[in-house]
């Protein structure tokens, strides 16, 4: 199957469809999106609370987010089932906290990721971060801002909580999307900020797609945690639409296992395999 690559994504944009991203941690979750027909997967960082048991973001290192990507880009290349006709998506790598603190670290960390299978990279961060989008991308790598709501960052934020509610910070976050696309970045992650915050940095970035998580709909295209819209933790967050309840399907599966292996219901006949009859009469012997 074809990749879609950075020009599918930019073209599918330039026509004003709608982009679809979602994370992915390791080959199943990635295999799915892929048979979706997404555009992009996210190797995110939230793989510290989804996958971790971590309390935040904070703890996820460099070699756990290499580990997912090289999994997740076997679930891309995996032969996808009969009926899938989307070209496969692009693979972004979340850079971890402390990853890029200084710049040779964001270099060598974003390289990492191009040889474990991500075609792009995402850091959080304003425009503080222009020179290493600069190096980056003339380094040859792609680079994603991820601006509004930073859960790296949330403790100096106030918490996982909406940003850019005074007119004040949101001038801020538009003026820090200008210059991460002034510096050469090729997309734009938006979270958590009022629905108006999210459409004017679209608006003020008109050539590069914004992908929104708690951002409202004025934006090129959607993000959401895979667990999340899975349903696996419960009730998410608010600005999350839980597409299925797989948190429920599975407790039930696992409490009528546990039952059924307690009753001895599990397993029947067709759980078991029979010796020969022949050979069963020479044990006997
Ligand atoms: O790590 C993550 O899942 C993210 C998305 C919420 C954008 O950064
Ligand atoms: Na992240």
């Amino acid at each position: 199957a074809k990749c879609l690559g950075l020009g599918g994504v930019a073209r599918r944009f330039k026509k004003g469809q709608k982009l679809a991203m979602v994370t992915a941690y390791d080959f199943p979750s990635s295999r799915l999106a892929r048979e979706a027909g997404v555009e992009l997967i996210l190797v995110g960082d939230s793989l510290g609370n989804c996958r971790l048991g971590l309390p935040d973001t904070v703890g996820v290192t460099m070699e756990d987010m290499l580990r997912a990507t090289s999994s997740v880009r076997r679930g891309v290349e995996a032969r996808p089932g009969a009926s899938v006709a989307s070209p496969k998506p692009v693979v972004v790598g979340d850079m971890p906290f402390g990853s890029y603190l200084l710049l040779p670290d964001a270099l060598r960390n974003a390289a990492a990721f191009r040889l474990a299978g991500a075609e792009m990279v995402k850091m959080e961060g304003g425009r503080h971060l222009a020179p290493f989008i600069e190096a980056l991308t003339r380094a040859g790598i792609a680079v994603m801002g991820h601006i509004g709501l930073e859960p790296q960052k949330a403790l100096l934020q106030g918490g996982l909580r909406l940003q850019g509610t005074t007119a004040r910070s949101a001038a801020e976050i538009i003026r820090d999307a200008e210059e991460l696309v002034k510096a050469g970045a090729v997309a734009i992650v938006i979270e958590c900020v009022p629905v108006e915050v999210a459409s004017a940095v679209q608006a003020a970035i008109p050539g590069v797609p914004v992908i929104g998580i708690g951002a409202g709909g004025e934006v090129a295209g959607q993000v959401l945690v895979c667990d999340d819209l899975l349903g696996v933790h419960g009730r998410p967050p608010s600005f999350v639409k839980m597409f299925a309840d797989v948190g429920r399907v599975s407790a039930n599966a696992y409490a009528r296992y546990v039952a059924e292996v307690r009753t001895g219901e599990f397993p029947g006949e067709a759980h078991g395999r029979p010796m020969k009859p022949e050979e069963l009469e020479k044990l006997k012997e």
